[in-house]
C-alpha cells in the first residue's frame, strides 16, 4: 500500500516556516502544510475493528488484556461489563439523554486562556486543521490502508463546525469517544488517551475552542472502504483497548512527576508515536516506550535504557529538547512537528515536569541485540564513510560541537530500527535551530551504499546497535 511521501515535502516546508517566522498565527498555517500520513500507523483498529473476536457478557480479571492493565496503573477504570448489544442500547438512550442538555453557560477569560493552552499540550490543531486551511476548520486528509478521513470541523460554526454542541457532549467525545449522534468515533483521534484528561481541563478546551474564529467548512469526514466505513465495526477495538477513566494521581510520586504523567499519557499522547502496537492496535505493556515506526521514521525508545533511549539525557537535557528542539539528537519528522505546534508552546515546569516521567520509565534492554561476527560490509561502509560523510560529523564520529553533530551515541544512530537514518540521509536535513542544512544524498549513493553507511556508523566509534541495515529498507523509503 502506497502512501503519501513526504521526503523533500517536509524539508520544503519546514524550510518556508522559518523563512516566514515564528509568529504564533502563521506557523500554524505554515505546519498545517505538512501531510500527517504517519497518522496510518493507528489503522491496526480498523482490522481490529471488524476482526476482533465478538465479546460477550461480563469479562473477568484474568481475560482482561496487558493493554488494559497498563491503562489500569494510571486511570481509575469503571468496569465495562456491556456487551457490543448492550453497548448499542446505551448509546441509544445517551443520545436520547443529549437532546436535553442546556448550551455551554459563560466562561471566564481566564478559563479560555488556560484552555488555549490544553489544546496546545494535546495538540488538536495538527489534526484539526488542513493543508493551508483555517485553523481549527477541519478537512485534513489521514491516508489508512483501508481508504481515508477527512477531519472534522472544530471551529464555532453552528452547521458545520461544533456550534451547537454543549460542554457535556464535548466531554463526551473526549472522554468516551463517542460523537454527537451518539455514534462511536475512529481511534484516529487519540481520545483512548484524552480520556484521562479531567473534566476541569476538558471544558477549558471546549471554552477555548468556543472562542476560535468560526468557518463554514462542511467536511465529509468518512471515507473509509466497506466494511470499515461502518462505525459499528469499532465496537470490537473498544471492547479490547479502550478503557476509558480519568487520570488519578499515584499519592506516592511527586506532583510534579503526576503532572508529567498526565501531560505524556493523557494531553500529549506521546505513546501514539512512540509505542509498538500488536497486530489488532492495541499496546504491550511491556514494550511501552520502546519506539515504533511511524511513516517511515522511527519513533525513538524513550525508555531510560542508556544507548538506544533517554538514560545518557538529564531531566533538563528532555526539556531543553522538547521546548526548543535543541539536544543531544536533533527533532526530526514528525517529532519536529510536535515540537513546532505543541511542545514549544508550553511552560519550563510542565516540560520539566514530563521529563522527570519519562525519566522514571525503566530501561528497556530487549532492544539491544548481541554484535554479529565480522561483516564483509564494513570496510565498504567505512570507505563510504570517509567519502561522503566524515567532512562534517568527523572521522571520530564526533562532528563539531554547535555545528554538526557526533554520531557517536547518537540516539537516532543507535535506534532499533534503523529507518531515520535512511530517511535523513536520502531526504536531508533543513536547518534547524542551531544548525545548518545537512544535504540529501539521494542522488549520489545507491541502496546498497547507503545501507553500508548505516551499519558503519551503528557499530563504531562505541556505538553497539545492530548492523542491520538492508538495502531493500532504502528502497522502500525512496519509492515515491
Ligand atoms: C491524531 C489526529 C487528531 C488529534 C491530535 C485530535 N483529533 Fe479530534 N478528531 C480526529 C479525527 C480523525 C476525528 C473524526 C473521528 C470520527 O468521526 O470517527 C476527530 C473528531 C473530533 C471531534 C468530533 C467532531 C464531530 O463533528 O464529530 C471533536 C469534538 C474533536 N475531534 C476534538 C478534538 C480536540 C479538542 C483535540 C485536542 C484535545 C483533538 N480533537 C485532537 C483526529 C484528531
Ligand atoms: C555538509 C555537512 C554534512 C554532511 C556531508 C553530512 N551531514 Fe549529516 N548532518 C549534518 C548536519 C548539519 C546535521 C544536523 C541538521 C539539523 O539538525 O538541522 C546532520 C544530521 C545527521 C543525522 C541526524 C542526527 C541527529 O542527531 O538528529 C544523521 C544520522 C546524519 N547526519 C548522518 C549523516 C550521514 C550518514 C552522512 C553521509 C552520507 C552525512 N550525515 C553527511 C551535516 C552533514
Ligand atoms: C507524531 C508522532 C510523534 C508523537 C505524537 C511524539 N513523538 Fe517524539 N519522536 C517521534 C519520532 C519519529 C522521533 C524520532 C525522530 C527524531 O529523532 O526526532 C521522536 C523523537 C523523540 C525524542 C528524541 C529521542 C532521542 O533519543 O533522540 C524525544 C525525547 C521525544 N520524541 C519525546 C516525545 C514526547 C515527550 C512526546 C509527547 C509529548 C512525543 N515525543 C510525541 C514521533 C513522535
Amino acid at each position: 500500500m502506497h502512501r503519501v511521501n513526504r521526503k523533500g515535502l517536509l524539508a520544503m516546508v519546514a524550510v518556508s516556516c522559518e523563512a516566514r517566522g515564528s509568529d504564533a498565527a502563521q506557523s500554524n498555517v505554515c505546519q498545517s502544510a505538512v501531510n500527517r500520513s504517519w497518522i496510518a500507523k493507528t489503522f491496526h483498529w480498523i482490522v481490529a475493528g471488524v476482526f476482533a473476536p465478538p465479546q460477550t457478557g461480563a469479562r473477568d480479571a484474568h481475560s482482561v488484556p496487558p493493554d488494559r492493565k497498563r491503562v489500569r496503573e494510571l486511570t481509575r477504570s469503571p468496569k465495562r461489563t456491556a456487551s457490543p448489544v448492550g453497548l448499542v442500547v446505551a448509546i441509544g438512550v445517551l443520545d436520547a439523554a443529549i437532546a436535553q442538555t442546556k448550551p455551554a453557560g459563560p466562561v471566564s477569560s481566564d478559563q479560555v486562556r488556560r484552555g488555549e493552552y490544553l489544546a496546545r499540550a494535546a495538540d488538536c490543531i495538527s489534526c484539526h486543521t488542513a493543508n493551508g486551511g483555517a485553523p481549527y476548520a477541519g478537512g485534513l486528509r489521514l491516508d489508512t490502508p483501508f481508504g481515508y478521513m477527512l477531519t472534522p470541523n472544530i471551529t464555532p460554526d453552528p452547521d458545520t463546525g461544533i456550534g451547537g454542541w454543549s460542554a457535556d457532549d464535548f466531554y463526551r467525545a473526549l472522554h468516551d469517544g463517542v460523537n454527537k449522534r451518539g455514534a462511536d468515533m475512529y481511534p484516529a483521534m487519540p481520545y483512548d488517551f484524552y480520556t484521562r484528561v479531567t473534566r476541569g481541563d476538558i471544558d477549558a478546551i471546549f471554552a477555548y475552542l468556543r472562542t476560535v474564529k468560526s468557518v463554514r467548512n462542511a467536511v465529509d469526514v468518512n471515507h473509509l472502504d466497506f466494511p470499515f466505513d461502518m462505525r459499528m465495526s469499532m465496537i470490537g477495538w473498544r471492547e479490547l483497548y479502550f478503557m476509558k477513566g480519568t487520570y488519578t494521581p499515584d499519592p506516592a510520586k511527586t506532583a510534579s512527576w503526576n503532572r508529567g504523567a498526565y501531560l505524556v499519557e493523557g494531553l500529549g499522547h506521546c505513546s501514539a508515536c512512540h509505542s509498538p502496537r500488536n497486530l489488532l492496535g492495541g499496546f504491550e505493556k511491556d514494550k511501552d516506550f520502546t519506539g515504533a515506526g511511524v511513516d517511515g521514521w522511527f519513533a525513538l525508545n524513550l525508555t531510560s535504557d542508556l544507548t538506544t533511549g533517554l538514560g545518557a539525557w538529564t531531566v533538563n537535557d528532555i526539556a531543553t529538547y522538547l521546548k526548543t528542539g535543541a539536544g543531544k539528537t536533533t527533532p526530526l519528522g514528525p517529532m519536529a512537528e510536535v515540537v513546532r505546534n505543541s511542545l514549544r508552546y508550553l511552560t519550563d515546569t510542565d516540560l520539566k515536569a514530563m521529563a522527570e516521567y519519562l525519566k522514571s520509565i525503566p530501561a528497556d534492554s530487549s532492544v539491544l541485540t548481541d554484535r554479529n561476527g565480522p561483516d564483509p560490509t564494513r570496510a565498504q561502509g567505512a570507505a563510504l564513510y570517509f567519502d561522503h560523510c566524515s567532512g562534517c560529523h568527523q572521522a571520530n564520529g564526533r562532528g563539531i560541537s554547535g555545528v554538526f553533530p557526533q554520531l557517536a551515541g547518537n540516539g537516532v544512530v543507535l535506534a532499533s530500527d534503523p529507518a531515520n537514518i535512511f530517511k535523513v540521509v536520502l531526504g536531508g536535513i533543513p536547518a534547524l535551530g542551531k544548525y545548518t542544512a545537512m544535504p540529501s544524498f539521494a542522488s549520489q549513493l545507491d541502496d546498497q551504499q547507503i545501507a553500508d553507511i548505516a551499519n558503519y556508523i551503528r557499530t563504531s566509534w562505541g556505538n553497539t546497535a545492530a548492523p542491520d541495515a538492508t538495502a531493500s529498507m532504502a528502497a522502500k523509503l525512496r519509492k515515491p
